[in-house]
């Protein structure tokens, strides 16, 4: 089964703060999307990826790729208004061939190789749809718009989800077009495929594969790489 990457990477980053978008941010020096596309395309199972980019900076971003040392073939398509419009650009662009599809954000930098083999195998090993989860650690309350509280939630029934998320190509392409009829807008992939009725399987997630949102998780993401790299060279 040939699997392909697709990496949403057409944010702005408002969160983060002004500047650069997110994905061109660097860590350790290098860029978030470079990050991210170096782990995919380090992944045994993975041999394409697709970078939806900001849109008008398809160029700088292929110059970027290029400078910087990349082992699988990537192709770069210009990202939408919405994450979800990005993904869809970048499925549009997969070679007929692509049965299994992997979906991560660039805002994970330091999501390892081996998350990636673990939704890729599941793939291959005939699993329809994927998702990385974690633990949560917090208490997680309904609220109204008021801010009152409507409910607890029990904690033992929830879990953090990560990317990449794996799918069957023809699923989540199906999904992604029922999502843009219907005017459905999720904050991840799976969400569109749940629409369908199709079962969703999870994978243990990983620590280091955590979302950059926010100022203090570009510096957590900056100790993680150096601590790292101390271990690499010790
Ligand atoms: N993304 C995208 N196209 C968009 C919006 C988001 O490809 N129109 C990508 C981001 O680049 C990121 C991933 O989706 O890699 C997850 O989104 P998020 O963390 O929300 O990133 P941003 O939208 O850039 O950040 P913010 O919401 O703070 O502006
Ligand atoms: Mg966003």
């Amino acid at each position: 089964m040939r699997v392909a990457a697709i990496v949403p990477a057409a944010g702005r980053g408002e969160r983060l703060g002004p500047g650069t978008p997110k994905a061109l941010r660097l860590l350790g020096g290098v860029p978030l999307l470079v990050h991210a596309v170096r782990a995919l395309s380090s992944a045994r199972l993975v041999d394409l990826v697709v970078v939806a980019g900001p849109p008008e900076g398809e160029a700088e971003v292929r110059a970027l790729l290029d400078a910087h040392d990349v082992a699988a073939e990537v192709r770069v398509v210009a990202g939408g208004e919405t994450r979800q419009e990005s993904v869809r650009r970048a499925l549009d662009v997969l070679p007929a061939d692509v049965a299994g599809v992997l979906v991560h954000d660039a805002a994970r930098p330091l999501a390892p190789s081996d998350l990636a083999d673990d939704v890729a195998q599941a793939l291959i090993a005939g699993v329809t749809a994927v998702i990385p989860v974690m633990p949560v650690t917090d208490t997680i309350k309904r609220v109204d718009v008021s801010g009152h509280v409507l409910q607890t939630l029990p904690r033992a029934e929830l879990v953090a989800v990560q990317t990449p998320q794996g799918f069957a190509r023809s699923v989540l392409a199906e999904a992604h077009d029922a999502a843009a009829l219907d005017g459905f807008e999720g904050t991840d992939d799976a969400s569109l495929v749940e629409r369908l009725g199709v079962p969703v399987q999870t994978v243990a997630g990983y620590d280091d594969a955590f979302k950059v949102t926010r100022p203090g998780d570009l510096a957590h993401a900056e100790t993680v790489l150096r601590r790292r790299l101390e271990r690499r060279d010790r």
